[in-house]
């Protein structure tokens, strides 16, 4: 197994990070997870896109354009004969004497690595139970950034209470999953928070909604309310990793149950025919 380390494929224990590098100290950083379907990545070029998107709202410079991310992440692809898995890529704002004060023309210190996986099936069936907490993390959730200590203590939180993902609100305004994107259906009628600053603008969520369009599903991006989330006749996630898995019931701050209904199965099953 190949790492990728600057633009270079080496052995994970030759990859040397400073401990001085500001995406260590600091969170300094971004990332992305692309999930490769029998070899093949999905949507590569839409995550690099974001990636360079977070790179410029945090006024990193890019080392390489986005054709040569694509590159050198097909290439760790190949290296280690990824067939089913996701491939992580991240950048940080490489390493400084420590100092908040960042400089705008630091070296960038781009790393990857693979994993073999494959999706959850068996979840995309069943569906998965959620824990609707509070929205706890800072005010530009639309960076893929490396400071991921509030969706780390949703995602804790959630599993304590035997639930597979944390759905997250501010002040009763339904924002998003700890690293997912939320759904809902109601009266037929597909609704999804705006992509504005509180929630990341899931590549897998642009995608549903595209689809929905084609299937002729009104895509309603407005903000709803936790009222509105326990009225849903049908409610499910998105992600890279989860691509669309239903929601059957919530619990924590509400206590619901939910039936897998049609416009969820449909928008699952043609993801999955877009992916494979
Ligand atoms: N997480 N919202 C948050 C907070 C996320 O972390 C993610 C993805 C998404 C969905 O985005 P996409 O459809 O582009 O994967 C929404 C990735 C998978 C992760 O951190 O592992």
């Amino acid at each position: 197994e190949f790492v990728l380390y600057h633009d270079q494929y080496v052995k994970k224990q030759d990859a040397v990070i400073d401990m001085e590098d500001r995406g260590y100290n600091f969170g300094d950083g971004i990332y992305e997870v692309v999930f490769v379907y029998g070899g093949k990545p999905f949507a590569m070029k839409e995550h690099f896109e974001r990636f360079i998107s977070s790179a410029s709202k945090l006024e990193m410079q890019l080392p390489f354009d986005a054709a040569r991310f694509v590159e050198l992440t097909e290439g760790l692809i190949q290296k280690n004969d990824l067939k089913d898995g996701m491939v992580y890529v991240q950048m940080t704002r490489g390493a400084s004497p420590r100092n908040h004060l960042y400089e705008r023309d630091m070296k960038c210190l781009v790393t990857g690595f693979t994993r073999h996986m494959k999706p959850p099936e068996d979840l995309h069936k069943a569906g998965i139970r959620v824990y609707l907490t509070d929205d706890i993390r800072w005010l530009r959730c639309d960076i893929k950034s490396l400071n991921l200590l509030g969706n780390t203590m949703a995602k804790r939180l959630a599993a304590d209470h035997n639930c597979h993902e944390a759905i997250q609100h501010r002040d009763g305004t339904v924002t998003e999953g700890s690293s997912s994107n939320l759904f809902i259906v109601k009266d037929g009628i597909l609704k999804t928070h705006p992509a504005n600053n509180l929630i990341l603008n899931g590549i897998t969520r642009q995608v549903i909604m595209k689809i929905a369009d084609e299937q002729g599903i009104t895509v309603e991006e407005a903000p709803f309310t936790i009222d509105e989330l326990s009225d849903a006749h049908e409610v499910f996630i998105s992600s890279t990793t989860m691509e669309v898995t239903p929601v059957i019931q919530i619990a924590g701050q509400l206590d619901a149950h939910y039936e897998i209904g049609d416009v969820t199965r449909t928008l699952q099953n043609r993801l999955k025919k877009k992916i494979h």
